[in-house]
């Protein structure tokens, strides 16, 4: 595959400062709630994988596998499950936990459908968050970084599949 030239946009030091915060505050949210952490594949492994070992509370990880229907630059709404959850949410807090936030349209998805399974609490932590992009509203609980509506890649985020072991995350120039 041909190579990209690439712009560093987040050093994986602040990657790695940012998700120690975000693992602190649930720690502390989330101290007796023993929560799902429900990671949304494949693109949050990555930060899933490092914000768990952040975490010092009981709590269980699952995955969940949408597609999107349409390109990533013409996102449609329309969304297939892939792979279902392993474990039965109802009565539990869950975290679902997001690469990337951009229309909203997956997350919107998913969150409906989870909902439909009367969790205790329902909340989202996305790493990054497109916000300029968003053509539905969907409740953030916890944010990592904002940043602008350009395409991005890295840590867990691919472009043609490529590129998810970046430790740091840039843009393709
Ligand atoms: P949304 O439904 O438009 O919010 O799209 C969310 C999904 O599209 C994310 O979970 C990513 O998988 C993908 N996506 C959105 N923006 C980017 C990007 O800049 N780089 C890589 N994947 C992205
Ligand atoms: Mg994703």
């Amino acid at each position: 595959m041909k190579k990209h030239k690439l712009k560093k946009i987040i050093p994986g030091k602040e990657l790695k400062q940012k998700v120690a915060q975000l693992g602190k505050k649930i720690s502390k949210d989330y101290a007796r709630a023993n929560p799902v952490l429900v990671g949304i594949l494949k693109g949050s492994f990555v930060f899933l994988a490092d914000l768990v070992r952040e975490l010092d509370i009981p709590h269980e990880v699952d995955f969940i596998s949408v597609a999107s229907y349409g390109s990533e630059t013409k996102a449609t709404g329309v969304v297939k499950l892939l792979k279902d959850l392993s474990i039965n949410i109802k009565g539990r807090h869950v975290i679902i936990v997001e690469d990337i936030v951009d229309t909203g349209l997956t997350l919107n998805y998913i969150r409906r459908n989870l909902l439909t399974r009367s969790p205790k609490t329902l909340e989202i932590i996305t790493l990054l968050d497109k916000k300029k992009r968003r053509k539905i509203n969907v409740p953030l609980k916890y944010v990592g970084f904002s940043i602008p509506g350009e395409f991005v890649i890295g840590y867990g985020l691919d472009y043609n599949e490529q590129y998810r072991n970046l430790p740091f995350i840039a843009k393709i120039i």
